[in-house]
């Protein structure tokens, strides 16, 4: 059966991945409300098209903090690419600048950030989880930084990690294989040692990310490095207007795909009140549940200047290597650029508020 659609790649991606792996990748918080929310929510919004418009050329190129994209559709960060393909994070990197996006590594990514960016013919940000070692974070960002890396997403969702009642169940490890290889020093043997009714990443998570994170911790990170600043997992009006205050270059609106706080907001919902609240200061971006071209441009059409995709990428990186990874990035612009022509906005500037209801 040919594949026509981003979701075809989610059961062939199933086929091929460990069943505990699958878990990991697929599942949310809890009860998975908040991860069912966020499909819904684009579910909810309906298109009002236009008509008689030219749409001969439908242009979704964009431009996010200086570099340009075929269209406005990033490569979210996700842990450990290789439990999901033998090639791993390279392999994402290759796919994403074949598609003319942007990837975003993880800072449980498992091959070196000179490696990722060795391969990357495009642009790379690097996800920052703010560790205790503050070391090993100045060794991440130097290296990121040597290694070309033009931004810096600090994730603010994860104090500790959400309880995925699945990877409990599994008493999830990740295999040595994947393993971080930019966390150098003080990796817990939790993460590789199974215990019964436990994640490993969870307990990980627990001794080495630093929970007493604050406002006031952005202005070390700044000295740190020049790359832009952006902040991921804000949900709220409130802390939107404080991440401007504290001058970061960006917002990404999340709720790190249903992972974290269970019954949170979803992040479609959210994004309304992120891009008031920061009124044109910095790009907002959103992330969680985007499938389809349609939702790409609710999202633009609500006030985002991106999307990031998460598990799309990975299931197109089980089935298909690099190759997988730009053909669901392919498919998500291709189909924004049918639902331009069809809705009558030829460019990315023409989806405004009143394309959607
Ligand atoms: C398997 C997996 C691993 C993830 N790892 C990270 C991570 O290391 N850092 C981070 O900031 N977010 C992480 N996320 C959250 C994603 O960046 C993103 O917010 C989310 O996947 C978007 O939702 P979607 O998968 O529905 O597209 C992860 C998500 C998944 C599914």
């Amino acid at each position: 059966m040919s594949i026509v659609c981003v979701e075809d790649y989610e059961p062939l991606a199933r086929e091929r991945l460990p069943a505990a792996v699958w878990d990991y990748i697929e599942g949310g918080a809890g009860a998975e409300l908040t991860l069912h929310a966020n499909r819904e929510a684009f579910d909810r919004i309906s298109i009002r098209p236009r008509v008689l418009v030219d749409v001969s050329r439908c242009d979704t190129a964009t431009t996010v903090l200086g570099s340009p994209l075929r269209s406005p559709v990033i490569v979210a960060p996700t842990a450990f690419h290789g439990q999901v393909h033998d090639d791993a994070e390279p392999a994402t990197a290759r796919g994403t600048a074949a598609a003319g996006s942007l990837f975003v590594v993880s800072t449980m990514s498992s091959r070196p950030l000179a490696d990722i960016a060795a391969a990357a013919a495009g642009p790379l940000w690097f996800q920052l989880y703010l560790l205790r070692d503050r070391g090993v974070v100045v060794d991440m960002v130097t290296r990121a930084d040597a290694a070309g890396f033009s931004g810096l997403v600090l994730t603010v969702d994860t104090p500790r990690l959400g309880r995925r009642l699945r990877d409990e169940r599994n008493s999830y490890v990740v295999n040595a294989g994947a393993s971080p290889a930019n966390v150098r020093a003080g990796l817990p043997v939790s993460l590789h040692e199974r215990q019964e009714g436990i994640s490993g990443l969870a307990a990980t998570a627990r001794d080495i990310f630093d929970q007493t994170l604050t406002w006031a911790d952005l202005a070390w990170l700044r000295e740190l490095t020049d790359m832009p600043l952006l902040l991921k997992g804000i949900v709220t009006a409130p802390d939107a207007a404080l991440a401007v205050e504290h001058g970061v270059d960006g917002i990404i609106v999340s709720n790190h795909g249903g992972r974290q706080l269970d019954g949170g907001i979803a992040s479609l919902r959210a994004l309304p009140d992120v891009v008031g609240a920061v009124a044109g200061r910095c790009p907002v971006l959103v992330d969680g549940g985007v499938r389809r071209g349609r939702d790409v441009f609710i999202a633009l059409a609500l006030g985002a200047d991106a999307v990031l995709v998460g598990r799309p990428v990975l299931w197109g990186l089980a089935v298909g290597g690099a190759d997988g990874v730009e053909h669901v990035l392919s498919m998500l612009t291709d189909d924004l650029e049918h639902t331009m022509a069809l809705a009558g906005r030829p460019s990315v500037a023409d989806i405004g508020r009143d394309a959607v209801d």
